[in-house]
Formats: structure tokens, C-alpha cells, sequence
């Protein structure tokens, strides 16, 4: 059960819903959108039934939720949401660029990526300092010294970012640069950095997990919400299957599929599922035709050099492209490059 606090509902409003509902036995999550904030209600749905909670000042409705996912559910929010990052939105009616190296290298090599992200059109600036990596002897980011690098190439382009923190140890440093923090495929079940995350005060881009279901994602964005953040874009970014010609398959469905069953906004990365450059420009196309509200892309000035992922990073003649892509086409599904 939810409850929805209504736009004008006070501090106090809020308190009094939650120490009514504790007073009951049961357990209130308080979740702050943009636009909204919502209680959500564990426990004896039976007992809360007969707390009288949608006449208490403040709210604005009580819902009961089938869906195991309650908070990120769209039968708690009809409208899809839109996360904003740094000013830029993320969801409906838009399409947002989100671009940049796969791996911050140095200062140069990262003011560079970006330059060319902004010229094609990125809004969003990406790129990895902690880097979870297959390999322990695989190089596994800059760290700090990475996120300094990235909050400079910030000031010089007024690029927000967006980095991906890997360990629940790691979220308040790596949220003290960053505007929004990724969680990666391989974390996507990381219950204690989704917790984490979901307490920073960040928006968080919650990739799937490569071995999950878009319910146990759904899910792994309610542990995120449950700790009081709504302010959450799903990404699907590939999934394992038998196929191996290409480094993940895309699974295009899971986008509106994802949007039918939850408010947030869903974006997808198709250089991390492909894995490979020549399918970014087509995986790009199917993502806007499909509804995506975003696409996040790696991008590298020299790639024959790059410390992760050079195979799949655009260089600046596909640029060209894919500025030529996200200008044109989003106006034939009712959206405009943010
Ligand atoms: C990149 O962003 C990831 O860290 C990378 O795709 C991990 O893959 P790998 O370590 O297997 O190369
Ligand atoms: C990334 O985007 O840097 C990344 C590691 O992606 P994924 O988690 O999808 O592999």
C-alpha cells in the first residue's frame, strides 16, 4: 500500500503518516520525487485499512499495489516520471544524450570525449573512474582522481555527470562529484549499494543485470526507492543469452515493457550490448523508434588506445552520425533532444 502525500502536504504532514502508520506496527518508507513524495506502507494491509490515512491532512490518495514492486510501480504513478540531472530531464517527451569515455584516462583524454559528446549533442556527460572489470589486472579506473578530472571537465563544458560507483563503501565520495551515480550490470543485485545509493541524495541510473528479469529490476530499483529516492532512470543495456555475435542482446522489448510497468524513465545503452562500433548507430535508431527516453553511448578520441571498451567507442565520424540520428528522428516519436 502507498500513500501519496498531496503537492501542498507539509513536513508535518508527512511525519504524521508515518508515526500513525509505526503506531499500527507497521514500517513507512518516505520517497521524495520531483514531483511527488510517497509513503510506502509495510505491513498488516488490513490494519492500515481502518487508519482512516486518506483523511489525514496532507494526503492526496492511498493506493493498493499488486505489482511485488510497489514504489516504481506505475500503478502507484499513472504519469511517467522525469529525473532530472543537473537540470537536464530524463523521460517523457524527450530524448536525452548521455555520452562520454567509457574509462576516464587522463584530463585530456576526458575533455576531449566530452567535447565531442556536447558537439553531437550529449546533454550528459559518462565516464568510469571505479570500473568493475572481469579481470583483476584489467585497469579498474583512476578512483578520486578520476572523479576530479571528471568534476573539471564539468566545469570547462557545464556537462552534469554521470559515474558509477561500485562498492556501497564508495557512494559518499563518488555522489560528492557526481550529478547522478550509475550502478552497473554486474551490481544490479548489490542490495547494500542499492540501499546505499537510494540514501546519497543522487539520481541513480540503475543498469539490468545481465542475468536478470526486468521484475528482479524493477525490484533492485525498489531497494533504491525504499530508502527514499524516486529519482531513479532504469537502463537496459543487454542481457546474456546464447548468442555471441554480438557482446549482449539487446533486449528491445524490455524498454516499453519496463515503462508499462513503472513511471521511471527507461534509457538504453547500446554500446555496452552490442559491444561492438558499428552497431551503435543501428542499436541508437532501434532505442528512439522503440520509445527510449535516452541513450547512453561511449565515446573516445583515440579508441586504438583506450584502457576499456575501445571496440565500441564512436570516434568522430560516426559523431557526425549519430548528431544527424538524435536530431532527426525523436520528432517522429513525439520527442526533441533535450
Ligand atoms: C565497462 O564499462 C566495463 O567495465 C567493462 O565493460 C567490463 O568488461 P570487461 O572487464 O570484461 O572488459
Ligand atoms: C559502463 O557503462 O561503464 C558499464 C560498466 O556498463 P555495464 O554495467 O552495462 O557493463
Amino acid at each position: 500500500m502507498v500513500v501519496v502525500m498531496a503537492p501542498e502536504a507539509t513536513e508535518a504532514d508527512i511525519k504524521a503518516v508515518v508515526s500513525l502508520v509505526e503506531t499500527a506496527g507497521g514500517d513507512a518508507f518516505v520517497s521524495r520525487g520531483v514531483e511527488r513524495t510517497i509513503v510506502g506502507l509495510v505491513g498488516d494491509l488490513q490494519q492500515f485499512g481502518a487508519l482512516n490515512l486518506r483523511g489525514m491532512r496532507g494526503v492526496g490518495g492511498v493506493i493498493r499495489i499488486s505489482a511485488p514492486y510497489k514504489l516504481v510501480s506505475r500503478e502507484n504513478h499513472a504519469e511517467r516520471s522525469v529525473v532530472r540531472v543537473g537540470g537536464v530531464p530524463v523521460g517523457p517527451g524527450t530524448m536525452t544524450l548521455i555520452a562520454g569515455p567509457c574509462a576516464v584516462e587522463t584530463p585530456d583524454q576526458t575533455l576531449q570525449a566530452a567535447q565531442m559528446a556536447q558537439a553531437a549533442g550529449a546533454t550528459l556527460l559518462r565516464g568510469g573512474a571505479f570500473k568493475p572489470r572481469t579481470s583483476p589486472y584489467a585497469f579498474q579506473g583512476l578512483g578520486e582522481a578520476g572523479l576530479r578530472i571528471l568534476a573539471d571537465v564539468r566545469d570547462e563544458t557545464g556537462m552534469p555527470i554521470v559515474t558509477e560507483v561500485v562498492d556501497a563503501a564508495d557512494v559518499d565520495l563518488v555522489a560528492s562529484y557526481a550529478d547522478m551515480l550509475q550502478i552497473g550490470t554486474r551490481n544490479a543485485q548489490n542490495f547494500a549499494l542499492l540501499q546505499a545509493a537510494g540514501e546519497s541524495g543522487k539520481p541513480v541510473m540503475l543498469k539490468r543485470g545481465m542475468n536478470g528479469t526486468i521484475e528482479e529490476w524493477l525490484m533492485a530499483a525498489e531497494y533504491v526507492a525504499q530508502r527514499g529516492n524516486l529519482d531513479i532512470v532504469l537502463c537496459e543495456r543487454g542481457i546474456r543469452t546464447f548468442e555471441r555475435a554480438t557482446r549482449n542482446t539487446l533486449d528491445i522489448s524490455a524498454v516499453p515493457v519496463a515503462q508499462r510497468l513503472s513511471h521511471l524513465p527507461v534509457i538504453v545503452d547500446p554500446s555496452h550490448s552490442g559491444g561492438s562500433r558499428d552497431l551503435v548507430l543501428p542499436l541508437t535508431r532501434a532505442a528512439i523508434a522503440v520509445g527510449a527516453d535516452g541513450v547512453i553511448i561511449d565515446v573516445h578520441p583515440h579508441p586504438e588506445t583506450a584502457l576499456c571498451d575501445g571496440p565500441q567507442a564512436l570516434v568522430d565520424g560516426d559523431l557526425r552520425e549519430l548528431a544527424k540520428l538524435v536530431r532527426d528522428l525523436p520528432p517522429f516519436v513525439g520527442r526533441a533532444l533535450t
